[in-house]
């Protein structure tokens, strides 16, 4: 029997080209893992109705953790309109297994890394004035985002039922569409709860501390969401003063301004802590300082489960073509390597990613290059093991 066991889900597009190339990788640097094919996404929508089907909840059930590529998601008169003909008109509603998956398993923490290479021709290099130098900013960034509440909490109406219609309307705030009725407003919730705000703020800390970082940065938007803003604001001071002594110095920034100050100072950044669709937003930008969606990975973290995922989606335009980036993916492999604690296996990983980017003599085409997706899993496992 391995000694583990890992849910494979490479889903929808480029999710299987990517995890092809993993394979090789984690085969060719023997982890003794065995690896249980797991159903999800765009394709079991269409033909069962469920992106998420059951015995796939059985699988994840029954796994050491989760390796998961990318899925296609449509929004809902488009999912309809895909299903096959026998299940349509059957009331049928799509939902992102993903996010399903992330609040079914309690994966209450998504952290994404996002670090510069040397020798990456997409490193960032600043504006002329902020780096005169004109060299590569060296970027190092963890982003702790919430990941099963707040905006994406997927507590959603339209029409509005009418108690709910009733309740708002009891706001004198609902006055532009008081009377509108029922049928002519949408309605999506941004819920937070003091332990979700709180799990989220000490996991980035937590991880401060352990890792020497020095900087734990709250990326919210207080003075307009004030209840949802208000409460995880106050958490994050709460806590910032339990790890002052950490010597951890802790600051706010709004979301929108700090896609100006990252834009402009990337490396003065280290841990940064958000609520979930704010995390989102800021780990894309960060990705994007760091070479773009073929760098950034991530990892869905619960107290005993976890599922690793790159930061980019299905990219449908290049499903099948082994054309992209599996950088993503490889750094994704690296954390689940790290979760399972083969620290040995997981750094040389790093180390085999990090010298094929240097060397710069196999690449896929967003760094230049005109390799394959096959070809740079192939060239890392070599520096894996040799
Ligand atoms: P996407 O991330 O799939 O692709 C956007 C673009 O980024 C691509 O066209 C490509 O130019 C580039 N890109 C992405 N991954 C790359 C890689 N590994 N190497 C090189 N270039 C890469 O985002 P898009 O186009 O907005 O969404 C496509 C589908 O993916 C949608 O159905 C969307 O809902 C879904 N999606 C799924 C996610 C997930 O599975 N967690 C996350 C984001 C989007
Ligand atoms: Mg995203």
């Amino acid at each position: 029997m391995s000694k583990y066991s890992i849910a494979w889900m490479p889903g929808d597009g480029i999710g299987n080209d990517v995890m092809e190339a993993t394979r090789i990788v984690l085969d060719t640097m023997k982890l003794d893992a065995e690896y249980v094919p797991c159903d999800i996404g765009w394709e079991f929508w269409c033909k069962e109705g469920n992106p998420l089907p059951d015995r796939s909840i059985k699988v994840l059930n029954s796994t050491t953790c989760g390796l998961f590529g990318a899925i296609t998601s449509k929004p809902q008169d488009e999912a309809k309109e895909e299903l096959s003909p026998e299940l349509k008109g059957k009331g049928l509603v799509y939902f992102s297994p993903i996010v399903k998956l992330r609040q079914m398993f309690n994966l209450h923490t998504n952290i994404r890394p996002c670090k510069s290479y040397p020798g990456n021709p997409l490193n960032y290099r600043g504006t002329a004035i902020a780096n005169p130098s004109g060299g590569d900013v060296m970027i190092d960034q963890v982003v702790f985002r919430e990941n099963t509440e707040g905006s994406y909490g997927g507590v959603e109406f339209f029409p509005l039922p009418e108690p709910v219609y009733t309740a708002l309307c009891a706001n004198p705030k609902m006055k532009p569409w008081k009377d509108k009725g029922l049928d002519t407003v949408a309605l999506s919730t941004r819920i937070v709860s003091v332990a979700g705000c709180t799990n989220i703020c000490r996991q980035a800390f937590e991880y401060a501390k352990k890792t020497g970082r020095k900087r734990v940065t709250l990326v919210e938007k207080p003075n307009v969401l004030r209840e949802t803003g208000g409460l995880m604001t106050r958490i994050f001071r709460k806590l910032a003063e339990e790890y002052k002594g950490a010597g951890i110095w802790a600051d706010e920034a709004n979301i929108d301004a700090i896609c100006m100050w990252m834009f402009k100072n990337p490396q003065d950044y280290s841990v940064i802590v958000a609520e979930n669709m704010f995390g989102d937003i800021v780990s894309d930008l960060c990705a994007g300082l760091v070479g773009g969606l073929g760098f950034a990975p991530s990892g869905n973290m619960g107290d005993k489960y976890a599922v690793f995922e790159p930061t980019h989606g299905s990219a449908p335009k290049y499903a099948g073509q082994y054309k992209v980036n599996p950088i993503a993916m490889l750094l994704t492999a690296k954390m689940m390597l790290e979760w399972l604690k083969e620290t040995e296996k997981a750094t040389r990983l790093e180390t085999a990613i990090a010298r094929v980017i240097k060397e710069g003599k196999v690449r896929t085409y967003d760094m230049g290059g005109k390799s394959s997706t096959m070809d740079v899993a192939k060239e890392i496992a070599r520096c894996a093991v040799g």
